[in-house]
């Protein structure tokens, strides 16, 4: 239940569209969906603008009926009594998000004709999905793709009939691509075929992920934020150079990523937000020096190789506030910083003592963390002005 509730915000967030609730339009015959935009002909079945929350085969059944080939609304196919797709083999889109969710399915078998998804699809919670096969005609999401938290999941390659995510680049959506919490996860291919990619890119805590390759690769992609994070296996991170900067910036994440030893890859011309933490063989960012850091965050910490921190120096230069502490091994300087995150951090003072910190390296990370994360939500107060 614990993961159907984020399932629930995570929907609200995506479901901010929703103006107003009509009836039940209960499978009209070829019906113009009223109030909708919707393009697909043929029968709708489901309510719309609303979330039509199936959670038995039997439902399932009740809701596309004989005929239907667009849902109005949303579906949310939720918990074990969904292990069948196949009654929805008629159906070619769905006006508003598709999300799949701690159900007992093991590929998607059934979704062989859905081709367009109004907003955004969500794949998650899903104890045994192991695969995403069976979307065979599936092209263009206009919201994002959210696949998170699946524990068996090992592939995505059954989304590379997909060319487009966003490709409006609207707003609303919040999310591009975002695929975390799946353990086993070995490669992102799947990915590769897309034309367009929304604002939003997450990659996180996918344990097993071995490389960023097949993320796609027809750049150039702006982005507003990349958030990589999490990700102990990757050595590179390459492939993120098709993804620029939005007009506004692109805040950037790169934490927890053991193995990686440089930020080659990253070619982003204007950066919002920067946090580097928790790197442990990250020893080289000179790719961050063609960036001009526009702050407001400007987060460097624990990673115990990178000493060369100029690059982040010049690119951040006029930030005010900027935190780099406990890097190297020792503590480092904080530039232009706020009286508040300098009292937070004793010993972090520009030409302070260049002493490691007491404890072992876990302590240290633990106590550098909670600084960073206490002078960041006064800095982030400061600075929302
Ligand atoms: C739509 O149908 C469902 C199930 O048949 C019902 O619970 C719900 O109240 C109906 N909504 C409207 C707006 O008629
Ligand atoms: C339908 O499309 C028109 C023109 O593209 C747009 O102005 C209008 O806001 C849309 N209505 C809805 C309910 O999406
Ligand atoms: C489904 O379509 C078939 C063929 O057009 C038609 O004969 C049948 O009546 C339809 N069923 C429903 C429930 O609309
Ligand atoms: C990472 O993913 C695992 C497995 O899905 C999950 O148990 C864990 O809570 C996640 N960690 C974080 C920090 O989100
Ligand atoms: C991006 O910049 C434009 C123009 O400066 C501004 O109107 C807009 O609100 C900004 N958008 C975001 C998401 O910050
Ligand atoms: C950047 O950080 C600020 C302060 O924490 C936050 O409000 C904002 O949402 C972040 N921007 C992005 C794009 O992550």
């Amino acid at each position: 239940m614990r993961l159907l509730q984020t399932s629930v915000a995570l929907c609200a967030l995506a479901a901010t569209a929703v103006t107003a609730q009509q009836g039940n339009t209960t499978q009209p015959a070829n019906p113009p969906p009223a109030g909708g935009n919707s393009t697909a002909p043929g029968v709708s079945c489901g309510v719309q603008n609303d979330w039509n929350r199936i959670e038995t085969q039997a439902q399932l059944a009740q809701l596309v009926g004989t005929n239907c080939t667009n849902i109005l609304g949303s579906v949310l196919l939720a918990g074990p009594g969904i292990t069948d797709l196949t009654p929805l083999a008629k159906i070619e889109s769905v006006q508003l998000s598709i999300d799949i969710a701690s159900t007992n399915l093991r590929t998607l078998t059934g979704l062989g004709n859905l081709k367009t998804v109004g907003e955004n699809l969500f794949i998650h919670d899903n104890a045994q999905l192991s695969n995403v096969f069976g979307l065979n005609s599936l092209t263009t999401i206009q919201g994002g793709v959210l696949v998170y938290q699946n524990p068996q999941l090992v592939s995505i390659a059954g989304l590379a009939t997909m060319t487009n995510i966003n490709p409006d680049k609207s707003p609303k959506f919040a999310f591009g691509i975002s695929v975390y919490g799946n353990p086993v996860l070995a490669a992102l291919d799947g990915l590769q075929n897309l034309k367009t990619v929304g604002n939003v890119v997450i990659i996180s805590n996918n344990t097993r992920l071995n490389s960023l390759d097949n993320l796609p690769s027809t750049g150039p992609f702006p982005v507003q934020s990349i958030t990589i994070e999490r990700l102990p296996v990757i050595k590179t991170l390459a492939p993120l150079s098709v993804f620029t900067s939005a007009a506004n910036g692109t805040a950037l994440k790169v934490t927890t990523c053991d193995s990686l030893t440089s930020l080659d890859g990253i070619s982003l011309a204007s950066v919002t937000n920067l946090t580097l933490t928790h790197n442990a063989a990250l020893a080289d960012v000179k790719a961050i020096g063609n960036s001009k850091i526009a702050g407001p965050i400007v987060q460097v910490d624990d990673n115990t190789k990178l000493c060369d921190l100029s690059p982040v120096q010049t690119a951040a230069g006029g930030v005010s506030g900027a935190q780099i502490l406990n890097t190297c091994g020792k503590p480092q300087q904080q530039t232009g910083g706020s009286s508040t995150a300098g009292g937070a951090n004793s010993g972090g003072f520009p030409g302070g003592p260049n002493m490691p910190l007491p404890g072992s390296g876990s302590f240290r990370s633990e106590a550098g963390f909670t600084l960073v994360t206490a002078a960041v939500g006064l800095l982030g107060t400061v600075f929302a002005f």
